[in-house]
């Protein structure tokens, strides 16, 4: 394998932002449907079926409505805002043949962990494969996940992590970036 040429690293990464505010463009059901989430790793290849329920189309008022007041217009405007789910900690694992993760991490106590670093990292893959797509993101977890969980997944064996806002992002309302650690600062070898 090479590395991805300059303007891809531009595009995942170095000029791609965390958008406020979006166009009226809808996002086409072939960009959510391409398989490249699910094939990021996670502990016990759980996937990010969890993912998959969110506020789709007519529903981001809802959505909007249990989120911080700052982060009510930017899930309104969206095409597209995703609530990233964690499986709850007595959920079952992947029903994939021989993928019995959840009852291997069930004695061991560390379930409910796993299910957030798990759809914590879907939902960075899910950021990363959205903008190879040539999608804009808008994470947020500024929302009641009490509210979330009663509003969209009462009764199952799911919970709210972050919301992820995907569209066509509207480059004018960006703020002036913030900066980032250099290698140094970032790393440290001991
Ligand atoms: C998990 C997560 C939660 C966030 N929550 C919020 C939020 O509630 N409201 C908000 O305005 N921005 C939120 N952000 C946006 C971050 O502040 C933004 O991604 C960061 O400042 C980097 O901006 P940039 O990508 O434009 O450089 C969140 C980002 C992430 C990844």
């Amino acid at each position: 394998m090479q590395s991805l040429d300059e303007r891809a690293l531009d595009q995942l990464f170095r000029i791609a932002r965390t958008y406020q505010d979006w166009q009226d463009i809808p996002v086409s059901d072939d960009s959510l449907r391409s398989r490249v989430v699910q094939m990021g790793a996670d502990v016990g290849q759980h996937e990010p079926r969890s993912l998959r329920v969110g506020a789709k189309f007519g529903r981001q008022a809802r959505l909007a409505a249990e989120a911080a007041e700052m982060n009510r217009p930017k899930i309104l405007a969206s095409s597209w805002a995703r609530s990233g789910l964690r499986r709850h900690a007595s959920a079952p694992g992947n029903a994939r043949a021989g993928c019995k993760a959840a009852e291997l991490l069930r004695p061991t106590g560390i379930t409910e962990s796993t299910a957030m670093r798990n759809s914590t990292l879907q939902a960075a893959y899910l950021i990363i494969a959205a903008r190879a797509l040539g999608l804009n993101c808008g994470p947020m977890s500024g929302f009641s996940r009490e509210g979330v969980d009663a509003a969209f997944f009462k009764g199952r064996q799911v919970r709210s992590n972050l919301i992820c806002s995907l569209g066509y992002g509207k480059t004018e309302s960006l703020y002036t970036r913030g900066p980032r650690l250099s290698y140094e600062d970032a790393n440290t070898f001991r």
